[in-house]
C-alpha cells in the first residue's frame, strides 16, 4: 500500500466521501455476538442519553449519546469486539465450538486443557486491555504490545489485567507488526486491525461491536423513534473497525442514517484513503491526545465498508477534543479524549456550516471513559493534590 504524504491541516476540516454508495454484504451473523456478551460477567446495555443542550448548540432536533464509559467494568466498548473475536478464534483453534456453557467459569473449565495458552495483541490502550481481560477470565496469559509514549495509566491498566506489557519503539503500527510475530501453536493473535493474510480475527472484532448497535436500535424502537434517512451517526475512527460495524448496521438500506467518521488532523488515514479512492497510510508517529485514534493505516477488512458506507470524514484537533471533553464533563459525563471525538466532529461540521439539518437526530458514540486521569483532569483545569 502506498504511503501518502498529505498536507497536515492544522484546523478541523471535512471531506465528503466521493465513493459513498452500495455497501458490500457480509455473511449474516445476526445477534450471535450479543448472545455471547449476555453470558459474560457484568453485561448490561450501556446508557443511551439525550442531550438537549448539545442539540440546541448544533442546531439539530436531537443529540443522542451512547455512553461507552463502562462496559463489563472496563472503560471502553472494546470488550464487545475482543470477546467475540477471542471466542471465535478459540473455536477455530479447537475445530469445534466448546460447549454447552452458561457462564464464563464453565467456558474456562471447558478450555482448561489448552493451558498454558496466550492471547497477544497490540494496542493504544483499550483493545489490548479488553484482550488481556478476556485472557484473565479464561485462565490464559496475555502479551500486549504498546507504542512508546503510551500513558503510564494505560500501561498500568494492562498490567492490572495480568498482561505482560512490552513497549515497542515507534508507532501503533509498529506495535501491530510486533504482536503479529507472537502467533504460534499456543498463542492466538487477537488484532482489531487486519493486513494481507490476517483478516478473519479483525472481521470477528467488527462483528462483536454489533451489540452496541442492537442496543441502540432496541431502545429507539421502544421509544418508537428509530434513526432514519437524514439522521447522522458520528463515530471516532482509528483503524475503522468500529465505523465499519456502524456502516454494517445502519447502511443496509437506503433509508438509514448517514455515518460520519472523525479522526485526528494528523492521523486521518481513512480521510486520506477516501480522498485517494484506495487504502493509503498516513505515516506516524502520531501524537494526538485522542490516543485510540492514532493509527496510520485503515484495517483492510474494514476498508470496503468504510469506502462505500461513510458519507463524510471530519478531522479534528486536540483543542477540539479538549473542548468536547469539557462540554461532556459539564453535562456530568466523564468521557475521555478519544470518546469525546464524536462531539468534536459534530461541532466542527456545525462550525463550518456543514452540520446535519435542523430536523436531524444525531447519535454520538462516546466510546471511552477516563483512561488517562492525569490528562483528563488537566483538560478540566483540575490538579490532583
Ligand atoms: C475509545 C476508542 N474509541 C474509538 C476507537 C476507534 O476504533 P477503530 O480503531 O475500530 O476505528 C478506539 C480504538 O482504539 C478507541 O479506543
Amino acid at each position: 500500500m502506498a504511503a501518502l504524504s498529505t498536507p497536515v491541516h492544522l484546523t478541523a476540516h471535512a471531506v465528503a466521501n466521493p465513493g459513498a454508495g452500495t455497501v458490500p454484504v457480509w455473511s449474516p451473523y445476526g445477534r450471535a455476538p450479543q448472545e455471547l456478551h449476555r453470558k459474560l460477567p457484568e453485561y448490561a446495555p450501556s446508557r443511551l442519553l439525550s442531550a438537549p443542550a448539545l442539540a440546541e448548540k448544533a442546531g439539530v432536533r436531537r443529540v443522542l449519546l451512547k455512553e461507552e464509559t463502562s462496559r463489563f467494568g472496563l472503560p471502553s466498548f472494546k470488550l464487545l469486539g475482543a470477546s467475540w473475536a477471542c471466542y471465535r478464534a478459540l473455536t477455530e483453534h479447537l475445530g469445534t465450538e466448546p460447549g454447552p456453557w452458561a457462564d464464563i467459569d464453565e467456558l474456562a473449565g471447558l478450555l482448561a486443557g489448552l493451558r498454558p495458552f496466550t492471547f497477544a495483541a497490540a494496542t493504544d490502550g483499550n483493545h489490548g486491555r479488553a484482550v488481556a481481560h478476556m485472557a484473565r477470565l479464561l485462565g490464559f496469559a496475555s502479551r500486549i504490545f504498546v507504542p512508546e509514549g503510551t500513558a503510564q495509566a494505560r500501561v498500568d491498566a494492562l498490567a492490572s489485567e495480568g498482561a505482560g506489557v512490552e513497549v515497542v519503539a515507534g508507532s501503533y503500527d509498529d506495535a501491530v507488526a510486533r504482536s503479529a510475530q507472537e502467533a504460534g501453536p499456543s498463542c492466538l493473535v487477537i488484532s482489531d486491525t487486519s493486513w494481507p493474510g490476517y483478516e478473519q480475527v479483525p472481521r470477528w472484532v467488527i462483528e462483536g461491536y454489533s451489540t452496541m448497535f442492537w442496543e441502540i436500535a432496541d431502545r429507539l424502537d421502544d421509544l418508537a423513534s428509530p434513526l432514519a434517512a437524514g439522521d447522522v451517526v458520528v463515530v471516532p475512527v482509528g483503524v475503522g473497525a468500529l465505523a465499519a460495524a456502524a456502516v454494517n448496521h445502519f447502511r443496509r438500506g437506503a433509508d438509514g442514517p448517514s455515518v460520519v467518521g472523525v479522526e485526528p488532523v494528523d492521523a486521518n488515514c481513512v480521510m486520506a484513503s477516501v480522498e485517494a479512492g484506495r487504502m493509503v497510510s498516513v505515516p506516524g508517529p502520531h501524537h494526538s491526545i485522542m490516543a485510540g485514534l492514532n493509527c496510520a493505516t485503515p484495517s483492510q477488512v474494514a476498508w470496503p465498508l468504510l469506502a462505500t458506507g461513510l458519507s463524510t470524514l471530519v478531522a479534528v484537533t486536540d483543542d477540539d477534543a479538549r473542548r468536547a471533553v469539557r462540554e461532556l464533563a459539564a453535562l456530568g459525563l466523564a468521557v475521555g479524549e478519544t470518546g469525546a471525538a464524536a462531539l468534536a466532529g459534530l461541532e466542527a461540521l456545525h462550525g463550518q456550516g456543514r452540520g446535519p439539518g435542523a430536523g436531524a437526530s444525531v447519535l454520538l458514540l462516546c466510546t471511552e471513559g477516563v483512561t488517562d486521569p492525569v490528562g483528563w483532569r488537566s483538560i478540566l483545569g483540575l490538579e490532583v493534590l
